[in-house]
C-alpha cells in the first residue's frame, strides 16, 4: 500500500487495513480542555473548505458515526511536540501531550484529506477520506526555522501571515524576522520615532546586481510594522506554535539608524539610508549615550516579542570606522584590547548581559565568534557550518543556516537566464533536500549543540511578495524534512514523488512555487 503524500515525512507510518476514515457533516470533534484551542482551529479549516459546521465537544456523543477525537497522551510523549495518529473507518484519534503537538497531529491530518481541504470553496460531490493508517511522530530538531528579510523590501503584513500559514502546514516553529539593516529600519520604536521616521525610507534602490553600471531606479521605498501590528503578527504566529525571533542588528548594518540619530555613529556627517545593497562600513560607535539608545530599543523589542532568544545580528561588520576613529580607538586601548575584533567582542558581551538581566538569550551570526564567543549565545552558522563546529566545541548551542545549503535567495539553477535577478550561487532543490545538519566533525556530545536548522530568504533581489513565495517553495518544503524528518528520512525520488501530491495544497492556496525542473519531460 503506498504510504499517503505527507511532508514533512513522519518518523512513522504505518498503514492500515481497512476502510478509509470519511469526513461528513455530521462528524462530532471531542477534546478535553487542554487541546479545545486546537480542535476549534481543526473545526474552523473544516468549516472554510467545506461550509459544515462540526461541534466541538467535550465527550463523545452516543450517535456520532464518524468522530475525531484528541486525548492526553498515556503515559506521555517525550516531547511537547509529539503526536500519534490513528485513522480507521469512522474515528480519528490523536494523542499527544501538549498543544504543539496536537497541533502538529492537525497539520497531518490536512494533509492526509484532499488537497481541497485548504481551499476555502465547498466541493460537490467530494469524497472527504482519510486513508486508514498510523502514524506516531516527533520533530529531530527544536528549532525549525525560516528567516525573512523585511529590512531591503518592506513586505505587507498579510505576505508575513500567508509566511506563517505555510510554516505552521510544513511544522516549522521559529520565524526569524529581519527587520533592520542599512537599506531601512521598519520596526516603531517609540522612544525613537525618528528610527521609521527617517530610518524607513530610502531614496530608491538598485537596478539589477551591478549598481555601477545600471544605475538606481529612482523610486522610493519605504515602510515600517507599528507596534500594533507586532503584537497582532505575534499572537498570529503563537496560535500556530510558531515564536518569532527578532534580529536588531549591530554593531554593523547599522546605516538606517545611524542615518536618524547620526550621533550614533562615527561620522561628523551620517549617511543617508543606503540605496545599495553589499557590506557597510558605518557601525554603531562604542559610546555610552550608544549603548542607552540599544538598551532603550531592546527594552521596546522585548516587551513586544515574548520569545526566550533575541538576535543582535554581529554580521558583517567591517572594521575600518573603528579603525579611523580616534575616540573608538582610546576607548579600546582604555578596556585593554589588542583590536577591533576583540572590541566587537567586548561589544556584543555588553549585550549579552543586558539581555541577561531581561531574562534574553544572544543569538548572533556567526560573526560574534570573532574574538571570543560570549559565553551564553547561540551562533547562526551561516558561512558554511565552521561557526557551528567551533561553537559547539565550545559548548554553545548552534543553528545551521549555512548559505550555500539553506539561502533560498539564491538562484535555483546553474543557467542565470532562466532566474530572476539574484545572487547567482545554484542552490537546487535536490541539495537543499540532501543537507544534514549534523557537521560530521562533531562527537554526539558535541552534535546536542546543534539544536536545529533555518532557511534565509534575503530580499536584496527580491521586491514582491509573490517572488518570495516563489523563491521559497519547494526549497521551504525541503528545509521543512530536513529539521522534522529522521535523519534517515526517504531520499529526494521518494520527496519529488510526495511534492506532486503537496504542490497542490499550495496550488488550492494560492502559493506561488518553482515547479522542479525534475518534472519536466526530459530534453
Ligand atoms: C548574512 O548573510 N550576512 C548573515
Amino acid at each position: 500500500m503506498p504510504l499517503p503524500a505527507l511532508i514533512p515525512q513522519p518518523q512513522r507510518c504505518t498503514p492500515l487495513d481497512g476502510e478509509s476514515f470519511v469526513l461528513d457533516a455530521a462528524t462530532v470533534i471531542v477534546t478535553p480542555s487542554a487541546f479545545a484551542a486546537t480542535a476549534q482551529q481543526l473545526a474552523a479549516r473544516i468549516k472554510q473548505a467545506t461550509h459544515w459546521s462540526l461541534p466541538v465537544s467535550d465527550s463523545v456523543p452516543a450517535v456520532a458515526k464518524a468522530v475525531i477525537e484528541f486525548r492526553l497522551a498515556q503515559p506521555p510523549l517525550a516531547s511537547p511536540e509529539a503526536y500519534t495518529l490513528r485513522v480507521t473507518a469512522g474515528r480519528v484519534t490523536i494523542a499527544a501531550s501538549a498543544p504543539a503537538g496536537a497541533f502538529y497531529a492537525v497539520q497531518t491530518l490536512f494533509q492526509l484529506l484532499p488537497p481541497a481541504i485548504f481551499g476555502h470553496t465547498p466541493q460537490p460531490g467530494l469524497k472527504w477520506t482519510a486513508p486508514a493508517i498510523e502514524i506516531e511522530d516527533a520533530p529531530r530538531f527544536r528549532w525549525r526555522g525560516l528567516m525573512i528579510d523585511s529590512a531591503r523590501y518592506y513586505q505587507p503584513v498579510d505576505c508575513l501571515k500567508r509566511f506563517l500559514d505555510q510554516m505552521a502546514q510544513h511544522k516549522l516553529n521559529v520565524f526569524h524576522w529581519h527587520l533592520v539593516d542599512d537599506q531601512g529600519w521598519r520596526l516603531e520604536i517609540k522612544k525613537y520615532p525618528k528610527l521609521t521616521a527617517i530610518g524607513s525610507k530610502r531614496r530608491e534602490s538598485p537596478l539589477g546586481q551591478r549598481t555601477a553600471e545600471l544605475g538606481g531606479d529612482g523610486v522610493p521605498h519605504e515602510g515600517f510594522y507599528t507596534q500594533a501590528e507586532v503584537r497582532d503578527l505575534v499572537a498570529y504566529a503563537a496560535a500556530r506554535h510558531i515564536q518569532i525571533l527578532p534580529e536588531i542588528e549591530m554593531p554593523g548594518h547599522a546605516q538606517a539608524a545611524v542615518a536618524a540619530y547620526p550621533e550614533l555613529g562615527l561620522l561628523p556627517q551620517a549617511k543617508e539610508v543606503s540605496c545599495n545593497w553589499g557590506i557597510h562600513e558605518t557601525l554603531f560607535n562604542t559610546k555610552p549615550a550608544t549603548f542607552k539608545f540599544l538598551h532603550d530599543v531592546l527594552d521596546e523589542v522585548i516587551a513586544l516579542f515574548p520569545f526566550a532568544y533575541l538576535h543582535i545580528g554581529g554580521d558583517e561588520a567591517v572594521k575600518q570606522q573603528w579603525q579611523q576613529d580616534a575616540a573608538t580607538q582610546a576607548h579600546l586601548k582604555q578596556l585593554g584590547l589588542p583590536d577591533e575584533e576583540h572590541l566587537q567582542s567586548w561589544f556584543i558581551r555588553q549585550i549579552e548581559a543586558y539581555l541577561q538581566t531581561k531574562g534574553r538569550r544572544l543569538v548572533g551570526w556567526d560573526e560574534i565568534l570573532e574574538g571570543g564567543l560570549a559565553k551564553t549565545a547561540t551562533v547562526m552558522s551561516w558561512r558554511g557550518i565552521e561557526g557551528a563546529i567551533a561553537a559547539a566545541r565550545l559548548g554553545n548551542d548552534a543553528i545551521m543556516c549555512a548559505n550555500q545549503n539553506l539561502y533560498f535567495n539564491f538562484h535555483e539553477t546553474e543557467t542565470p537566464e532562466t532566474e530572476p535577478i539574484t545572487y547567482p550561487l545554484p542552490l537546487p532543490l535536490a541539495k537543499v533536500h540532501a543537507y544534514e545538519p549534523i557537521p560530521a566533525e562533531l562527537t554526539p556530545e558535541q552534535a546536542k549543540s546543534i539544536i536545529g536548522v533555518q532557511g534565509q530568504l534575503w530580499t536584496e533581489y527580491i521586491a514582491t511578495p509573490s517572488l518570495l513565495e516563489y523563491m521559497a517553495f519547494p526549497r521551504t518544503c525541503a528545509l521543512a524534512e530536513i529539521a522534522w524528518s529522521a535523519k534517515d528520512r526517504p531520499g529526494f525520488a521518494d520527496f519529488l514523488g510526495r511534492l506532486r501530491t503537496h504542490l497542490r495544497r499550495l496550488d488550492v492556496q494560492g502559493v506561488r512555487y518553482r515547479a522542479p525542473l525534475e518534472y519536466l519531460p526530459a530534453p
